[in-house]
C-alpha cells in the first residue's frame, strides 16, 4: 500500500468529500454527521486553496485515505492562530497515517506564520485524545454539553499547540 501527504487538490474533492462523509455518518468524532452538499463543500475546498490555507490530504494507492486542515481564525488579534481538524476512514486508522498527516499539517501551519494551533476533541474520542497529546497539544479546558448526537450530550476537550519557538518571540520582545 503506497501512502502519500499531500496538500489538497481539486482532483480529489470527491474523495476528500467521500472521506468526510463516511466519517462524519459515524456520529462519534465531528461536529457533522453529514458532509456538506457537494458544491457548498466543494467551493469551500477552493476558497482554502485560493487563500492559501493548510490542507493536507493522505493517499493510499492514490484515494483520499483522509484529510488533516489548521484552518484560520477570523479577527486581526487572532491571525496567528488555526483551528486543526482532523479525520481518517475507518480502514486507514491505527497505521500511523494520522501522526503522518498531522505533522505535514502542523508544519505547513507553522511555515504560514501561525504561532498556535488549536482543536476541539470530543471527550470520549480517546485515540485522538492520545494522538494531540503525543504530538504536544495540551488541554486548555473542558466544554461541557459541547455536542449533541441524536439527543445525547457530549463533553469535549479543548485544547491547543504553541509553536516552539513562540515564547522566545515573546520574551525577547519583553
Ligand atoms: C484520530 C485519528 C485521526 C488518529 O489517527 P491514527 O492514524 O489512527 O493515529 P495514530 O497515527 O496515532 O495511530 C494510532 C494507533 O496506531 C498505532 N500505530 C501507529 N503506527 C503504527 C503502525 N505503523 N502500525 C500499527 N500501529 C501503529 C499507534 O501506536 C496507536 O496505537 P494506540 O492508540 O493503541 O496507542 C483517527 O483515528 C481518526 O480519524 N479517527 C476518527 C475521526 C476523528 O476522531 N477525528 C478527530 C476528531 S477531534
Amino acid at each position: 500500500m503506497n501512502l502519500s501527504i499531500e496538500p489538497v487538490s481539486e482532483a480529489h474533492f470527491a474523495g476528500l468529500h467521500a472521506a468526510l462523509d463516511t466519517v462524519a455518518r459515524e456520529k462519534r468524532f465531528l461536529a457533522f454527521t453529514q458532509a456538506p452538499p457537494v458544491e457548498q463543500a466543494f467551493d469551500f475546498y477552493r476558497s482554502i486553496i485560493a487563500n492559501g490555507g493548510c490542507q493536507m490530504l493522505a493517499l493510499r494507492d492514490g484515494r483520499v485515505a483522509g484529510w488533516c486542515d489548521v484552518l484560520p481564525s477570523h479577527g486581526q488579534a487572532r491571525s496567528h492562530v488555526g483551528i486543526l481538524g482532523i479525520g481518517l476512514v475507518p480502514s486507514a486508522r491505527h497505521l500511523g497515517i494520522g501522526a503522518k498527516l498531522m505533522q505535514a499539517t502542523i508544519a505547513a501551519a507553522w511555515a504560514k506564520g501561525m504561532t498556535r494551533i488549536e482543536l476541539t476533541v470530543r471527550a470520549d474520542n480517546t485515540n485522538a485524545k492520545a494522538l494531540y497529546e503525543r504530538l504536544g497539544f495540551e488541554v486548555e479546558g473542558l466544554l461541557r454539553r459541547a455536542f449533541r448526537v441524536d439527543g445525547e450530550y457530549f463533553d469535549s476537550y479543548s485544547m491547543a499547540l504553541l509553536r516552539h519557538d513562540s515564547m522566545t518571540m515573546i520574551e525577547s520582545s519583553l
